[in-house]
């Protein structure tokens, strides 16, 4: 069985996703299910990263979320609109959807998963939050036992990657945001990095699946690194502890059982001992304790092609086996290895 995906968008995170798609060799074998089908850009003759077969860009974007043929819409243009309005619009047309936007989830998340559960469609968000670090999938099934207490991280990786750069080069914040730009890890709007928005998005959609509640995403309380200088960083260290964002939800118990949660984004000392503060460049970290699992953290790279990328054709694998296991057995990845050096253990 094959499923046709529509692509919205070939920046650094589409680019990297056709990348997996076109080279399904030694991956998860329902890659090999995935059939590359449209893809949705603004600007036709652009260079890419990636060269996709000929015939499949198209800048019109709405023939794609409506089109028949089309099984599963992937989102990744970023921003508030159109994306809000193709998600919505692909729904109403039978699609399952992936996206990686954050913005959009963390605003309209509850009328995009109304929408979804009543067109009986699947909507998919693992790169919206820690880039290729698995932490949506694990918050909804494994850890969903668990009473949270809080969930504390590092989201976003432009300002991560700048707060360590500045610690280790002494250079202020505008001298190093071009290269995170470059990089492919800011936002097409960069402010949504240092402003701390993009993190007080993602928080707002962990603390509503870590909490299991609505979120109002402007009562998020936000503040970015734009303040900080080398030399508070500088100060910081020799007073022994690091500077960073860090996005915190936590419950605050109350005896007369309306516990109450505290969201915000804000610069933060975080001593030296402290796992988040080796936490450093593009990697993102998201600490989580609960009830009775303890605390457990999830590391890895929080933004970039291949990261994200990795989180998104995930997202259409877990699609794709669940609309295949209404057919037919789904191999499992040991079971279907065809190369003897995959199976060795040495
Ligand atoms: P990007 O590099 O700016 O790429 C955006 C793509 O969407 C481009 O191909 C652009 O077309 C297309 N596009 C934008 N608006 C469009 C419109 N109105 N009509 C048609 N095409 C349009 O963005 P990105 O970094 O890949 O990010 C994509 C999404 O992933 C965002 O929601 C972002 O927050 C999220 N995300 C990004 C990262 C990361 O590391 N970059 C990590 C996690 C999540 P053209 O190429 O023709 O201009
Ligand atoms: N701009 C985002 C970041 C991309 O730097 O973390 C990943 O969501």
């Amino acid at each position: 069985m094959a499923y046709n995906i529509g692509l919205l968008g070939l920046g650094t995170v589409g680019a990297g996703t056709v990348e997996i798609l076109l080279t399904p060799e030694g991956r998860h074998p329902l890659l090999g299910d995935l059939n590359l089908y449209r893809v949705g850009v603004r600007d036709l003759h652009k260079s890419r990263a990636v060269k996709v077969p000929d015939g499949l860009l198209t800048t019109d974007l709405e023939a794609i979320v409506t089109d028949e043929a089309v099984d599963i819409v992937v989102e990744l243009i970023g921003g508030l609109e159109p994306a809000r309005s193709l998600i919505l619009q692909a729904i109403a047309h039978g699609k399952h959807v992936v996206t990686a936007n954050k913005a959009v989830i963390s605003r309209y998340g509850d009328e995009i998963y109304d929408a979804a559960n009543a067109a009986g469609v699947y909507v998919m968000l693992e790169a919206a939050v820690g880039g290729g670090i698995p932490v949506i999938n694990p918050l909804k099934q494994a850890l969903g036992v668990n009473r949270i207490q809080s969930v504390i991280g590092i989201i976003n990786g432009t300002t991560n990657y700048i707060l360590s750069r500045m610690e280790q080069e002494g250079s202020d914040f505008g001298d190093v945001l071009a290269d995170a730009q470059s990089l492919g890890y800011a936002e097409a709007d960069p402010t949504a990095d240092v402003d701390g928005l993009d993190a007080a998005d993602k928080i707002a959609i962990l603390a509503a699946l870590a909490f299991g509640g609505r979120v109002k995403r402007e009562e998020v309380h936000c503040e970015g690194i734009r303040s900080i200088s080398a030399a508070d960083i500088s100060y910081a260290e020799k007073l022994g502890f690091r500077i960073k964002l860090l996005a915190i939800a936590h419950r605050e118990e109350s005896s007369d059982a309306t516990d109450r949660l505290q969201i915000r984004v804000h610069p933060t000392l975080v001593p030296h001992t402290h796992p988040l503060a080796s936490v450093n460049g593009v990697f993102n970290a998201i600490l989580v304790e609960g009830d009775p699992i303890g605390p457990v953290m999830f590391y890895g790279q929080g933004a970039g092609a291949g990261p994200t990328a990795s989180a998104v054709t995930s997202d259409m694998i877990n699609i794709a086996a669940i609309l295949k296991t209404e057919t037919e057995p789904i191999p499992h990845p040991l079971l279907s290895c065809t190369h003897q050096h995959y199976c060795t253990l040495t």
